[in-house]
């Protein structure tokens, strides 16, 4: 009788238990899931995905074990070994299918930098020392190629794109130098602009001019926000990055076909079945397994709930801002099949995109394209490439999305950015005229026009009109243009407020004249 009850009384711990455990996992998943907030630094909100991403909920929870309990060596082998070693295969296996390749082609390494060096290297061989790189790569590439042509190493060309931050394939291949080209190095991501290039058509043009070129791509933005497989593409190596996609920092691979050549960059204990020494980073390989089968799971719902995100973005500032005076960069409104579901590189005309993030910074966390400074005329390069001039690469503002942004996030951050807009138009008075005055021209050139008409007259012919609905508008429309003037001869905060609202007043009369009228 006891040892029956102590029988049911186990079954029943057992049941809670499991109860207990489905509810944990579906908290984390609720936790964790598309579209649900993070905690925030300070309340900052994040904008800033194509930076880092956070590291996804159910990541962290995957790591836990491996940081309390299996922090033993994959490569011993005794009892501390064995979970270790099976944790980093499965994570291969789950990063193999993220991409479509094999296992045995993943090589796990330390940062996208490492891997695109690594690329780079490798595919060196005896003549083949000429490579072939896009205008627009991460400095992960176009460093590497700079210091290995000053080493003497390499000798390279580099491949301009198009307005809308494409390569052309054709381009590509006319830049292979048959028997002397190693490596074709094109992302399939831009992290500013956006843009996702036809690597596959890339790959088949270059490999129709020479067949023993290798191709890479540096993949860093691409997976985690949208599909990719390896073996479409048709590259022979391609970089992904942890802390793109819900991993932490400081864990990334080259993926690479069995066929292509990969030496070590480093020498030492042998893992990585030899190809990079260094005992492995047990849980941020798990980390990397897991966001890899996140994505998996909810690629599909991760990449819409980003695009609406980054569509409302832009709405709410264009909507505040007018959008004639936004312009955005990247292929979204040419090709929006081009263009990463996440990234909106945004150009504010007459706007300072440093000054508008540091008034911003502790509110919302953002990039600007430009590396610019007040007094820093240096803008991004992949700007330049991509054709934006200076003045509007200055006000280009990268603001990026991912699966935990929410759209109560998105509309805060819209008006803090819009707040911190306006701010600037106020300091930068002379510019602020300029549009001023061509805000009042349009407004009063359009149903307003009467009004217009009859200030022009009147100032003609020296008199005035006996209805107070236009005198009263005349006046208001003289005024403003006399604030105007004003905030050009002294360009101060004060003046510009007072012009902006005398703007503001002499459209509202001028509208009541023409209605009245
Ligand atoms: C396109 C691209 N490639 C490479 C990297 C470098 O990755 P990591 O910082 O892990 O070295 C980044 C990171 O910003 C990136 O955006």
């Amino acid at each position: 009788m006891a040892s029956h009850s102590k029988i049911l009384f186990s079954v029943a711990i057992t049941a809670s238990l499991a109860a207990i455990a489905t509810a944990l996992r579906s908290a984390a998943r609720r936790r964790g899931g598309v579209g649900s907030p993070l905690p925030r630094e300070g309340g900052c909100v994040y904008l800033d995905y194509a930076a880092t991403c956070p590291i996804y909920p159910e990541v962290a929870d995957a790591m836990v074990p491996f940081l309390y309990r299996h922090w033993g060596n994959p490569s011993s082998g005794h009892a501390y070994g064995a979970p270790c070693r099976d944790a980093v295969a499965r994570a291969r296996a789950s990063v193999a299918r993220l991409v479509n390749c094999n296992a045995a082609e993943v090589a796990f390494c330390g940062c996208g930098s490492e891997a695109d060096n690594w690329a780079i290297r490798a595919s060196l061989r005896g003549a083949r020392s000429h490579v072939v790189v896009s205008a627009i790569e991460h400095p992960a590439i176009l460093a590497c190629v700079a210091a290995l042509e000053r080493s003497g190493e390499i000798t390279a060309t580099v491949v301009g794109v198009d307005a809308r931050g494409l390569c052309d394939p054709a381009e590509v291949a006319a830049a292979v130098k048959i028997g002397e080209t190693a490596l074709v190095s094109v992302m399939l991501a831009n992290n500013e602009v956006g843009s996702v290039q036809d690597v596959r058509g890339i790959s088949r043009a270059v490999k129709a001019v020479d067949d023993g070129v290798l191709v890479h791509t540096d993949a860093a933005q691409a997976v985690g926000k949208i599909s990719v497989d390896v073996r479409a593409l048709g590259v022979d190596y391609l970089t992904l990055v942890g802390h793109k996609f819900g991993a932490p920092k400081g864990v990334a691979a080259l993926v690479r076909r069995s066929t292509a050549p990969l030496p070590p960059l480093f020498h030492g204990g042998g893992q990585e079945r030899g190809l990079r020494a260094g005992t492995e980073a047990v849980p941020s390989l798990v980390a990397l397994g897991a966001a890899a089968d996140i994505w998996l799971d909810e690629g599909a719902a991760i990449a819409a709930h980003s695009a609406a995100m980054r569509d409302r973005l832009r709405k709410n500032i264009e909507d505040a801002l007018g959008a004639d005076r936004c312009t955005v960069n990247g292929p979204l409104d040419a090709d929006r099949d081009r263009a990463l579901p996440n990234v909106l590189s945004l150009g504010v005309e007459g706007a300072l995109a440093s000054a508008i993030l540091a008034d911003v910074g502790d509110r919302v966390a953002a990039s600007a394209s430009a590396a610019c400074h007040a007094d820093d005329a240096g803008v991004s390069s992949v700007l330049v490439a991509v054709g934006v001039p200076t003045a509007a690469a200055v006000g280009t503002l990268r603001l990026s999305v991912g699966r935990h942004t929410t759209p109560a996030e998105v509309d805060a951050a819209a008006a803090v950015l819009v707040g911190a807009i306006r701010r600037g138009d106020a300091r930068a008075p002379a510019a602020l005229a300029k549009r001023l005055t061509a805000d009042a021209a349009d407004a009063l050139a359009g149903r307003e026009s009467a009004v217009a008409a009859s200030v022009a007259k009147h100032e003609r012919d020296g008199d005035v009109t006996d209805d107070p609905t236009v005198a009263a508008a005349e006046a208001a429309v003289r005024k403003a243009f006399a604030a105007i003037r004003k905030l050009e001869r002294g360009p101060t905060p004060d003046a510009a407020d007072a012009a902006v609202d005398a703007v503001d007043a002499a459209v509202v009369a001028a509208r009541l004249a023409t209605k009245a009228g």
